[in-house]
């Protein structure tokens, strides 16, 4: 009795102390969405378990280990014991009922976060590697930074372009796997201005570390003007050169992301002086890299492999892409030749 009193004792300080712990090490940054506050009160909950579990198991160790150590020069046997039917339907139940109320909490936390908000904003996701891309459909705007008005609830349908990756922005907590061939939801409404990062949380090849794109949250007016100043360059860009819509079509559709224009090596062959080029096969033979070649390589990449790269773009340009548009991005590359 006096053994399980000190234990007692002993399991509720060690809680208590790794429970404070806990709670005083940041393991999370900062909280920038409504979401986040259902997700960290569980998961500070769970640390508090964790916390509790933890002494459970080291204090039983360790006092066993000291009050119980064999004196010296006692060699007996120590005692037999063959099963403890009530012990056993004790830490069967507890861990059992402990184990179902954290599965309905993370039901309700769940339902709490995907319920649909009022005057919702939808963008689309799209992933490829490795690159994100986000689009406006209201506005009809597409860009590389997704930006977002405070406070408004954003449904993300998200989608990948070729293999798994992951919308990951840790200060929203949320986290979706894209998948291609399938629209994911997501929602978020952010509650902190500031700048943040998507990452992408799903293992996908060479420059997965790299893929990365900004979140800005802004104002509601701030937003708005930002809209109204994209569309207007979207205006202007419409009725301007071909090679200059190529240039923004080459970034907002992740080209640039393995495709450098400057020349340096990249997971895919470098823009620059290209156009009209002689290009060294994989099979030994050489192309000419004139607009026929180009358009190929967009809508059918595995069709002609360059020497020295390896066949992984995202094979669907043809059916994302129009012929307009490709047209825009194949007067980019020629602007970029010698
Ligand atoms: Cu995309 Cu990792």
């Amino acid at each position: 009795m006096k053994h399980l009193v000190t234990v007692v004792v002993l399991i509720v300080a060690v809680t208590v102390i790794v429970g404070v712990f806990f709670s005083n090490i940041d393991l999370t940054p900062i909280a920038a969405s409504a979401e986040a506050t259902p997700i960290d009160w569980l998961f500070n909950l769970h640390m508090q378990v964790i916390a509790f579990l933890f002494a459970m198991i080291m204090v039983f160790v360790l006092y066993s280990v000291f009050a119980f150590r064999r004196k010296p020069g006692d060699d007996s046997d120590g005692d037999y014991f063959h099963g403890h039917t009530t012990l056993e339907i004790v830490w069967t139940i507890v861990p059992l009922v402990i184990v179902l109320y954290f599965s309905y909490l993370g039901a309700v936390t769940l339902a709490d976060i995907t319920t649909p908000g009022d005057n919702e904003m939808v963008v689309e996701v799209t992933a490829q590697q490795w690159s994100w891309r986000f689009d406006y459909p209201e506005a009809g705007l597409t860009t590389t930074e997704l930006n977002l008005p405070l406070g408004r609830t954003v449904l993300l349908k998200m989608t990948s372009n070729d293999v798994l990756h992951d919308f990951w922005v840790p200060e929203f907590r949320v986290k979706q796997d894209t998948v291609p061939g399938m629209t994911k939801e997501l929602r978020i409404t952010p509650t902190e201005l500031g700048t943040y990062k998507v990452r992408c949380a799903e293992l996908c090849g060479t420059d997965h570390a790299y893929m990365l794109a900004n979140v800005n949250v802004m104002t509601s007016d701030g937003f708005e003007e930002w809209l109204a100043g994209e569309q207007e360059a979207l205006a202007a860009a419409e009725s301007g050169p071909a090679a200059e819509r190529g240039a923004k079509l080459a970034e907002v559709n992740g080209c640039t992301a393995c495709h450098t224009i400057d020349g340096s090596p990249g997971v895919g062959p470098t823009w620059l002086n290209m156009y009209e080029e002689d290009i060294p096969l994989a099979d030994g033979s050489t192309v000419k890299a004139d607009e026929e070649y180009l358009r190929e390589s967009i809508v059918d990449p595995g069709a002609k492999i360059v020497d020295g790269f390896n066949n992984i773009m995202p094979p669907k340009f043809g059916e994302t892409l129009s012929a307009e548009e490709i047209d825009a991005l194949i007067a980019y590359m020629e602007s970029l030749g010698e």
